[in-house]
């Protein structure tokens, strides 16, 4: 018997500290702690897998993992889309370990079973002269993972068969995914592959900078002020809100000190705008035409920036889906979608595909200055001094009544606790919350085999 948990006395501290707006620093990069997080975090929430424009046709498959769970995501023969286990049922080694294709059978390297796009154990090789006629076929087939739900084509997993569904998981944020994918008739489009890169980072860290802080943005990205793209007020990417949601989902809608963007519909087409009023309500259709960034995250894992990248006259915006993949408590393997409307012209998606990869793509300025600093938080947070010291989260004031200054909008239209600065720790405060209430829920001694 194992006993895997975090002891009564450690999560009274921990909440008494997160209750003060303090974050032990020595939880970021802990070895224990994150092997709870795989299971506990991990185990039990929502994880982005994929896009269905990635499976186009019967056959299609892409190859992805939920932390260390390998699937592969396939079109199966009713037009399905099948999450399996990439792991041959017979000695278990990974069955495909090609990034994506098309194929009628999945056929293992090491023996050569092979199983059909249904996930059927269709063949043996000499199937009965080395098992007999008895073998049943039908027990071996792949295995399914517990759950596999879509919210207007963004495809998800949850290894919890008793999570809540995928809607109610995402609650208040469909309000916002449906502004973001939705806006378009047709949809969003996947172009490329995601990209992926390793990066030495504790995934708790790259998911609050992506969800939760454009604090980071005025110094982290300074050269953008010093080449002339972003303005010298320091303030110039709090204007805006940050909006706290259900499950510790959240995100900025960032705009700017006069509340409008400094191009209608984040630099869309203008021939696109009218079905942007007509698909979305006058809410979303006011905030689209307002915002200059959105940027948030679902948690834990899956962040998304929607941003204008360019100069007048050639200012365009796209849609970056990311997952950071724990592959360590300090390291990750960073998954990164481009992703923009169906109905948007070639030539524009071109442009803005390129103005991605010069910002956001794992070669892009801002995602080379953000990688520096994730690299500096892991290098030092597991240091001895670090086990009795905190990092602060206090600028927020409901959370502490009289300890610091932003407070609720409730102005604000959409769904969620919005406050009206992005330069805020409300968010960060709850996913921190949010994460401790996880590692510590049915906390009782768990059995397990050995
Ligand atoms: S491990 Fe796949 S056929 Fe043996
Ligand atoms: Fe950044």
């Amino acid at each position: 018997m194992i006993k895997r948990e975090l002891d009564e006395k450690l999560i009274q501290q921990l909440k008494d500290k997160m209750l003060e707006g303090l974050l032990p620093q020595w939880v970021i990069t802990d070895p224990d702690i994150y092997e709870l997080e795989k299971e506990k975090v991990f185990g039990k929430t929502w994880q982005f897998l994929g896009h269905e424009t990635e499976l186009k046709e019967t056959g299609s498959y892409v190859t992805r993992w939920m932390v260390n769970d390998p699937i592969l995501l396939v079109k199966d023969s009713k037009k399905q889309i099948k999450a399996y286990l990439n792991s041959c049922t017979h000695r278990g080694t990974q069955l495909c370990t090609a990034d994506r294709g098309k194929k009628k059978t999945f056929t293992c390297p090491y023996h050569g079973w092979s199983y059909n796009l249904d996930g059927k154990l269709v063949g043996i090789v000499a199937g009965n002269k080395v098992y007999g006629e008895e073998m049943c076929k039908d027990e071996w087939g792949l295995r399914e993972i517990p759950r596999l739900e879509n919210y207007r084509g963004m495809i998800f997993g949850c290894l919890d068969p008793h999570a809540e569904t995928l809607e109610d998981y995402l609650g208040e944020m469909k309000w916002y995914f449906d502004m973001m994918l939705g806006r378009s008739d047709g949809g969003m489009e996947v172009i490329g592959l995601p990209q992926r890169w390793v990066a030495k980072a504790n995934w708790k860290s790259t998911a609050e900078n992506f969800a939760a802080d454009p604090y980071h943005v005025q110094t982290t990205h300074r050269s953008t002020v010093e080449m002339g793209i972003s303005p010298e007020d320091p303030l110039y990417a709090g204007y805006g809100h940050q909006v706290v949601m259900k499950n510790a989902h959240g995100i900025n809608v960032i705009t700017s000190k006069t509340g409008r963007s400094r191009s209608e519909f984040q630099g869309m087409p203008q021939s696109m705008w009218p079905m942007f009023q007509r698909n979305l309500t006058l809410e979303q259709a006011d905030i689209l035409e307002r915002v200059t960034v959105f940027v948030g995250g679902v948690y834990p894992n899956l962040s998304f920036v929607s941003p204008i990248h360019g100069t007048e006259g050639h200012l365009h915006n796209y849609l970056n889906f990311r997952v950071w993949r724990p592959l360590g408590p300090d390291k990750v393997e960073v998954w990164c979608w481009f992703m923009i409307d169906k109905a948007a012209p070639e030539e524009y998606k071109a442009d803005a595909y390129r103005g991605y990869l010069g910002s956001f793509g794992p070669t892009g300025t801002l995602e080379q200055d953000d990688t520096e600093t994730w690299a500096r938080i892991v290098e030092v947070s597991g240091a001895s001094m670090m086990r009795d010291k905190e990092l602060n989260y206090n600028n927020v004031s409901n959370y502490l009544m009289g300890f610091s200054h932003v407070k609720q909008d409730e102005t604000f239209p959409g769904p969620g606790v919005a406050y009206p600065t992005t330069y805020c720790d409300a968010l960060s405060r709850r996913m921190h919350e949010h994460w401790l209430d996880l590692l510590t829920a049915n906390n009782s001694v768990k059995e397990e085999s050995k």
